[in-house]
C-alpha cells in the first residue's frame, strides 16, 4: 500500500482488459474502487482480486450509455462506497468496419458507449468531486484516434474524447479537479483478441506482428495502461491537466 489518502475511484468496462487492471492498480494505491460493467456478476474477478488483497471494492452492474443506470450506479457507489472523486471512463466497444459498409447503429453504438458514457459518468460524479474540492477524471483514448482504417466510428469517438478532456480540464480546473486522456497502442485484451480473430489471424500471430510495428518491440499489457492511469489519479498530479498521453512502446506518426 502506498502512501496516498483514500478516495473513492470508479472505473467503468473494470469487469476484464484493461478497466480490470486499472482497477487492481487503485486499489493497491489504497483506493476503495467500484467496478461497473454491463453485468455485475462479471465484475466479480475484479472485485475478488481487489478484495483478496486487503481492499475494497464494490461491483456495479451498469451501461454507462444509459442515464438512468449511471445516476443510480453513481448513487449506488456514492452510498455503499462514498463519494466517488476519481473516475476512469474506460468501457468500450468496437464495431469496426469500412464506411461504405457501416452501418448507422454500428456507428450509433460506438458513439454511445465511448462519448454518452462519458459524458453521463462524468456529469453524475463531478459534483461528489466539486463538493470534495479534489476529483481525478481519465479518459481512454486511443492512437485510432490518429486515424485507423476501418475505424471510422471509433477514431471519431477517441479523437472526440480528446476534445471533451480537455473542455472538462477547463471547466473543473478550479474545484481541484483534473481531466486527462491516455490513448494506449495496442494493448494484449479481449478486444485486440477479437480483432485478431474478425481478421482471420491466430491471436499470437497478430501479436507477433503488431510488435515488429512498435519500437520497444513488444504488445503493451493492460498493467501497462494502469500504471499511465494510476499517475494522472494521484495526489502529486495536481498540475497535470487537459493532456492526452500516447502509451503505444514508442512515438506515432
Ligand atoms: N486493447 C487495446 O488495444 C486498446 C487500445 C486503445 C484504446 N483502448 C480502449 O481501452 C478501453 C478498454 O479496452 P479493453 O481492450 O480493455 O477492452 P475489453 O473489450 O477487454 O473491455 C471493455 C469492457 O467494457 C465493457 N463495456 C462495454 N460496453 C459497456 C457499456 N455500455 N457499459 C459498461 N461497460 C461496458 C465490456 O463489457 C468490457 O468488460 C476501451 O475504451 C478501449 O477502446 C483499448
Amino acid at each position: 500500500m502506498s502512501t496516498t489518502e483514500q478516495r473513492v475511484a470508479v472505473v467503468t468496462g473494470g469487469a476484464r482488459g484493461i478497466g480490470a487492471a486499472t482497477a487492481v492498480r487503485l486499489a493497491a494505491e489504497g483506493h476503495a474502487v467500484a467496478v461497473i460493467d454491463l453485468d455485475e456478476g462479471a465484475c466479480k474477478d475484479t472485485v475478488e482480486k481487489i478484495t483478496a488483497a486487503g481492499g475494497r471494492a464494490l461491483a456495479v452492474g451498469a451501461d454507462v450509455s444509459d442515464e438512468a443506470q449511471v445516476e443510480a450506479a453513481v448513487a449506488r457507489v456514492a452510498d455503499e462506497l462514498g463519494a466517488p472523486t476519481i473516475l476512469v471512463n474506460n468501457a468500450g466497444v468496437l464495431r469496426d468496419n469500412l464506411l461504405f459498409k457501416m452501418s448507422a447503429s454500428d456507428w450509433d453504438t460506438v458513439m454511445n458507449v465511448h462519448l454518452r458514457g462519458a459524458f453521463l459518468m462524468t456529469r453524475a460524479c463531478q459534483k461528489h468531486m466539486v463538493d470534495a474540492g479534489f476529483g481525478r477524471i481519465v479518459n481512454l483514448s486511443s492512437s485510432s484516434a490518429l486515424g485507423n482504417r476501418g475505424q471510422v466510428n471509433y477514431s471519431a469517438a477517441k479523437a472526440g474524447l480528446q476534445g471533451f478532456t480537455k473542455t472538462l480540464a477547463k471547466e473543473l480546473g478550479k474545484f481541484g479537479i483534473t481531466a486527462n486522456a491516455v490513448a494506449p497502442g495496442f494493448i494484449a485484451t479481449e478486444m485486440t483478441k477479437a480483432t485478431a480473430e474478425r481478421v482471420g489471424m491466430g491471436f499470437e500471430d497478430f501479436k507477433a506482428a503488431a510488435a515488429t510495428q512498435i519500437p520497444v518491440a513488444r504488445v503493451g499489457e493492460p498493467d501497462d495502461i494502469a500504471n499511465a492511469i494510476a499517475f494522472f489519479t494521484g495526489e502529486a498530479a495536481g498540475f497535470v491537466s487537459g493532456q492526452v498521453l500516447y502509451v503505444a512502446g514508442g512515438p506515432l506518426d
